[in-house]
């Protein structure tokens, strides 16, 4: 495994387990078992993922200790704002029966075009992020899906910057622009949907760049990844692709397979604009 220092000098492994749709209560207790057992350590759970409860219990059954798991939790759209923020966290820290979260991140930036006070919105969410970092409540904190006018906004009022931007961000959407940002600004960019949701993985260019160097497509994206500097949080239940998933730390793809691959254009994923989405409110 390879590791990235965060600014405040925690350090978070360069591939972490992904729990978005898990809810069954059996099937995250086999998976967060056989996650545990091949070497996850980083689990990303989220409250609009309505699996905090059935993650708990299944951390518990497994006999882990807290200090040898990284929890990263986020909190939903419905619990923005200083008091919210900070009501919301206590209830997940409840749910997943522990007294801190290690990283603590807002899910989705407000929706500009269905709040004009959008800026301020996000600024007080932040400042309930803050008061919680300080309290001890979490040990670093974070955002999700922000752009980079939603970090210059936030700048005007952070005492602390977001530490985390946790992006989609796969082949076919490199995010560089928001990268050399982040990079200039000490945030570290975690990749969700690291796999394009499972969707890129019959693109003939990956395909070709795998068979070169012995790989999957799946090891090819994360090891893009990695080598771009971004923690890679891939989801699966599938034990063995559990594996693979890890096996990236034994090869590495030269500089014109970086390139080719950054030049991929769109070719599946989620691809939700944080500035035109508005189901999520
Ligand atoms: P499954 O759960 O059946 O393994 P992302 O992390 O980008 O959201 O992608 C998740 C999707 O990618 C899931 O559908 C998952 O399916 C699939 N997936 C995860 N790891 C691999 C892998 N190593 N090879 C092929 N598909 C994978």
């Amino acid at each position: 495994m390879e590791y990235k220092k965060i600014i405040n000098g925690i350090v978070l492994p360069c591939i972490g387990f992904g729990t978005w749709k898990i809810t069954d209560r059996s099937q995250m207790k086999d998976v967060i078992s056989n996650a545990y057992n091949i070497g996850y350590r980083l689990i990303d759970t989220a409250a609009a993922y309505s699996n905090e409860i059935a993650l708990s219990k299944a951390i518990a059954e497994k006999n882990i200790d807290r200090e040898d798991l990284i929890l990263s939790d986020k909190v939903w759209n419905t619990s923005r704002g200083f008091e919210a923020v900070q009501e919301a966290c206590k209830k997940s820290l409840k749910k997943l029966k522990t007294d801190y979260l290690d990283l603590y991140l807002i899910h989705w930036p407000v929706s500009m075009k269905l709040y004009p006070d959008w800026e301020s919105i996000n600024a007080a969410t932040w400042r309930g992020l803050e008061q919680l970092y300080k309290e001890g409540l979490v040990k670093a904190i974070g955002v999700c899906n922000f752009k980079i006018h939603h970090l210059e906004a936030l700048k005007h009022s952070a005492e602390i910057m977001p530490m985390v931007n946790q992006v989609e961000l796969h082949p076919g959407l490199n995010q560089n622009e928001l990268l050399a940002y982040c990079r200039e600004n000490d945030i570290v960019v975690e990749a969700s949907s690291p796999l394009g949701n499972g969707q890129i993985l019959d693109n003939e260019e990956l395909r070709r760049i795998a068979l070169k160097n012995k790989k999957s497509v799946a090891q090819v994206c994360l090891r893009w990844e990695i080598q771009k500097g971004v923690i890679a949080i891939p989801k699966t239940t599938n034990a063995e692709r559990m594996q693979d998933n890890l096996n990236i730390f034994d090869f590495s793809l030269d500089e014109n397979e970086m390139k080719v691959i950054d030049n991929i254009p769109f070719c599946g994923g989620i691809g939700l604009d944080p500035d035109e989405v508005e189901q999520f409110g």
